[in-house]
């Protein structure tokens, strides 16, 4: 059984869909769990919802794609708890656009975004991971990068550089004994898609996933937070550098 009591987590991208289950169930393991986001509603609702169950999230309004917002979590972190034990990468956002409207801007956000706190974030509680026992990094990736979408062309490039930076990460940090490694969801139900898992075209992209996903649904949030959990824990101390899909089967098809 997992168990992260004492430990110290920070998860990018906590308000909703995957980057929430995962706060949710180191909080239930009882870690104690830091936020980012820049969704404050849910963030916040989220708090309360832990914090009455007497679980420890402490949701902060971030932005992960400025330096300021980030060093100011980890110098919160830094005074708090002097360490950190986990870091997941998880915010991200999609530019949904063709190549041929797509702007120098949509790009650049994206990939400041997607891509530069994972390496910058990672640089910054640096001197926090070496401090815990069992560190580990997971970054979020994407099989979007491994096959490409119409409409995705700077999301997938920015995921692509998830994976590699995951593998090099790897390499890098090893001398610390600090691991990293990287989940690859698959179509997973999070708000990002409930305009098709929801909408009034639900029953058109039923049909899609039966088509794409061999297992023939949906993914659940949780089912990813779980891969992630395991990925941090005391389970998976000889995984470093791994690229784990999470996908019912989406890339194999
Ligand atoms: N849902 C899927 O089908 C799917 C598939 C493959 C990969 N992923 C990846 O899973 C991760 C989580 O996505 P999700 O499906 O839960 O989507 P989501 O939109 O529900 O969650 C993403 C969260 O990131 C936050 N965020 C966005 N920009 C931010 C910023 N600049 N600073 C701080 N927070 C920011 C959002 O507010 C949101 O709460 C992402 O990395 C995504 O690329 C999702």
């Amino acid at each position: 059984m997992m168990d992260f009591r004492g430990k110290v987590i920070l998860v990018t991208g906590s308000s909703s869909g995957i980057g929430r289950s995962t706060v949710e169930l180191f909080a239930e393991l009882n870690a104690h769990v830091i936020g980012i986001d820049m969704n404050d509603e849910w963030g916040k609702e989220l708090e309360s919802k832990l914090r009455s169950k007497g679980l420890d999230f402490t949701y902060f309004h971030s932005d992960v794609s400025k330096i300021e917002d980030l060093k100011r979590v980890v110098d919160y972190i830094s005074e708090k708890y002097d360490k950190l034990d986990v870091l997941v990468n998880n915010a991200a956002i999609a530019e949904w656009k063709y190549f041929e409207e797509l702007t120098y801007e949509d790009c650049e956000r994206v990939i400041r975004v997607n891509l530069f706190p994972t390496i910058f974030l990672t640089k910054f509680v640096l001197p926090l991971l070496k401090k815990s026992q069992n560190a580990s990094i997971i970054n979020v990736g994407s099989v979007t990068a491994e096959r490409g979408e119409d409409n995705l062309l700077c999301y997938a490039a920015s995921k692509g550089g998830v994976h590699a930076i995951t593998i090099s990460l790897a390499r890098i940090l090893a001398k610390y004994n600090i691991r990293v490694n990287a989940v690859i969801p698959g179509p997973i139900d999070t708000p990002i898609n409930w305009v098709r898992t929801r909408g009034p075209e639900k029953a058109k992209w039923e049909q899609w996933i039966k088509q794409v996903v061999l297992l023939s649904r949906w993914g659940k949030p949780e089912e990813v937070a779980s891969v992630i959990a395991f990925l941090a824990s005391d389970l998976a101390t000889f995984i470093t550098g791994s690229l784990i899909a999470v996908d019912g089967g989406y890339l194999i098809r």
